[in-house]
């Protein structure tokens, strides 16, 4: 690797130059490297078990993880989550992210292109990533708020146009902007809007949250806009509400908003990532078509075995990926290795309850515990 990646902060001088939203996107990257911000509560999937299958038909080394995810055939069902972009650093991150996926035969989200829209001068770190993987399956990213707000289908076919995208990710983040120091808390017209961008839009919607969990109530709203993927995005992994009170405590001092016991509480606030699964899954009888990611606190192959039975079509996850290439300079052979060791515990499971495909993973029913 020509260039280290050990430290991607900016100089002071350069950080006074930059804008929030460069320096935002920034921070949250550095804490996410460095700060306890996960849940306290778990992704939940310790609550579900497979019964032990001790005559397995099959040969471990046949077993096929392939899949296919929005009508295109994928290696695994896996993808790294929507993170990055928007600030000097982050051009060699979701390069060497992009890579990783490329080389593996795996789709890939950008972070918030918010950014994108606001100037010109970081837009080459979201159009990097389709030079780097030309031919997987790319996701573009804005927030729900930006959406709510209204862009215009100018502003829409910029982001879609700069990495040449295959879909577009929506993120819901109302505890996120809830604790965010600038964050905008009017989602007022959001369905309305995302009804109109699924109309015009003729690429899939991807609607997801980043780690407090979709139901199945507002995934049917959802649904009935127009969405084509739920990405559930529950709790049990990365905490916004962590990362954001701590942004909130660097630049104000302190978290005195809310009364101590409401904070705990917040704190904790979402739905953990298997529940999501099976209350969203339920809906597939009525939306045929719908296809569902399992995001939130996924590290392993195991809970990306149960998301499957538990009806995702694929899993995904996002700080992971981000802590294996920037810690301790692990770069891209790091993320391919990490995601492989899980697609190893993922066949160890398919292996153990019989199954040799990912369809026929998809039928292995799980007992749920109390
Ligand atoms: C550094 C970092 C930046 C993120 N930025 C975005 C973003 O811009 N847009 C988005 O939809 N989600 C963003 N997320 C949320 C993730 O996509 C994901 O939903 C969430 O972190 C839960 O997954 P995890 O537990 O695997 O990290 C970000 C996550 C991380 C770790």
């Amino acid at each position: 690797m020509s260039k280290s990646l050990a430290n991607i902060s900016l100089p002071a001088e350069e950080t006074a130059l930059v804008s929030a939203t460069e320096q935002r996107k920034q921070s949250h990257v550095e804490l996410c490297l460095n700060a306890d911000v996960d849940f306290v509560i778990t992704n939940g999937f310790e609550r579900y078990r497979y019964a032990h299958n001790a005559a397995p038909e099959l040969n471990f080394s046949d077993i096929d993880l392939s899949t296919t995810f929005l009508g295109r055939r994928i290696s695994y069902p896996f993808m790294i989550s929507s993170m990055t972009g928007g600030y000097a650093g982050a051009t060699f991150v979701n390069q060497l992210l992009a890579e990783a996926c490329q080389e593996l035969g795996i789709p890939f989200g950008v972070g918030s292109m918010r950014q994108a829209l606001e100037n010109t001068t970081q837009r080459e770190s979201f159009s990097v990533v389709r030079r780097a993987a030309p031919t997987i399956q790319i996701f573009a990213n804005i927030g729900a708020a930006e959406v709510a707000a209204g862009l215009s289908p100018a502003q829409y076919r910029l982001l879609i146009d700069l990495i040449q995208a295959d879909g577009l990710i929506v993120h819901l983040n109302p505890a996120q902007e809830l604790f965010q120091p600038e964050g905008n808390t009017n989602f007022k017209g959001l369905l309305r809007e995302l009804k109109i961008l699924t109309t015009e839009l003729s690429l899939p919607i991807i609607v997801k949250e980043v780690g407090c969990g979709i139901s199945a109530p507002v995934a049917e709203r959802l649904l009935e806009a127009g969405a084509r993927v739920i990405d559930v995005a529950g709790a049990g992994g990365t905490n916004w509400q962590k990362v954001e009170a701590l942004r909130h405590e660097h630049k104000f001092g302190n978290n005195a908003r809310f009364s101590p016991s409401a904070l705990a509480e917040l704190m904790n606030w979402g739905i953990p990532t298997a529940q999501c699964l099976e209350d969203v899954s339920s809906l597939r009888t009525r939306y045929p078509e719908m296809e569902l990611i399992s995001s939130g606190g996924i590290t392993n192959g195991i809970e990306i075995a149960k998301s499957l039975s538990l009806g995702a079509t694929i899993a995904a996850s996002a700080k992971p990926m981000i802590q294996a290439l920037l810690v301790n300079n692990g770069g891209k052979d790091a993320v391919k290795s990490r995601i492989q060791t899980m697609m190893n515990d993922l066949r160890a499971a398919m292996f153990l309850v019989g199954a040799k495909s990912i369809a026929s993973l998809r039928e292995i029913k799980l007992v749920k515990t109390a």
